[in-house]
């Protein structure tokens, strides 16, 4: 993982000691720019479903590092337009032969299948409800600089586990590095998953995490039959300023974006100093220009 030329699609090969390494890198990326590479190299970032956070930091990441970006944005007169298969939009982008593809895709795209296929690296940047690595690894690295470690810290994550790709790379990046997963919420939207623990009442939950997560509420994933009320998934499992009093003092606050106000989270939680998620979106890019110059052979 992270090795010159690796693919990040997400934990299988989680190592401990390099993704320390990673953290490193990103911090020392965060206190003093290297110089940019500047060697004629481009990237093209693909970007088949929406997205506003992943998409800029990786754009950032790469031009700290001084890698062009070339990016496919799929909403905006490309060829899907004319009909053209993704398949055969990843294929194109490929023979233009860039240092590595950022991808962001629905689970439909066989993202492995391009790992096994070409030379450079994939770095997944959200893949339908399977796994969001980079999100997972920019949390838990905003997490350890308020820790200084993550061992035996319990994360508490509330709402639609089930189809949030963010909480399923959270649940392999714990085991990697010794931090505990929770979820709570409607049953129909919890993860069968054997390594996380549940709690059906959120206040137990908050009661017992040194950080909660709310997650978006994705609407847009669930089957119109199950789906909660916005009123009744707030008033069960929202984060408010009552909810808030339920935290440990020194619990932090996070949420991956895009936010759903007043529905999983209160505006004025978004304002309260034990809140991380704008740092969240900071830390997004020296985590991510760390993961770049990593996997193009760098050393931290
Ligand atoms: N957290 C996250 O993936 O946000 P975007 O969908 O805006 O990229």
């Amino acid at each position: 993982m992270f090795a010159k030329n690796s693919s990040l699609i997400d934990f299988n090969l989680a190592n401990p000691k390099i993704i320390e390494k990673l953290f490193s890198f990103a911090q020392s990326l965060q206190m003093k720019a290297l110089p940019p590479r500047n060697n004629g190299e481009y990237a093209i970032v693909a970007i088949f479903e929406a997205s506003t956070r992943t998409r800029l930091s990786f754009e950032a990441a790469l031009a700290r590092a001084g890698i062009a970006a070339l990016v496919f944005d799929g909403g905006l007169k490309t060829s899907l337009e004319k009909g053209e298969s993704i398949d055969d939009s990843i294929l194109n982008m490929a023979a233009m032969n860039p240092q590595l593809m950022v991808i962001r895709c629905g689970e439909n795209v066989d993202l492995e299948k391009y790992v096994q296929k070409f030379s450079f690296p994939f770095l997944n940047a959200g893949w339908g409800t399977k796994s969001h690595p980079s999100q997972a690894l920019l949390d838990a690295f905003t997490l350890r600089q308020q820790w200084k470690t993550l061992a035996g810290k319990k994360l508490l994550i509330v709402g639609d586990v089930k189809h949030s790709r963010v909480a399923s790379s959270h649940i392999d990046l714990a085991q990697a590095l010794g931090y505990e997963v929770a979820q709570c919420g409607p049953s129909q939207y919890l993860s069968s998953h054997s390594q996380i623990k549940t709690f059906s009442e959120i206040s137990a939950g908050l009661q017992w995490a040194d950080a909660v997560m709310a997650l978006r509420f994705q609407f847009e994933r669930h089957d119109k039959e199950q789906e909660f009320s916005r009123d009744h998934y707030s008033a069960e499992y929202g984060l408010n300023q009552k909810r808030l009093k339920q935290l440990k003092a020194d619990a932090w606050i996070l949420h991956p974006g895009p936010i759903n106000h007043g529905i999983e989270i209160e505006s004025d939680v978004l304002l309260d100093p034990r809140c991380l998620v704008l740092k969240q979106v900071s830390n997004g890019v020296y985590v991510r220009e760390a993961i770049v110059r990593m996997v193009l052979g760098e050393n931290a």
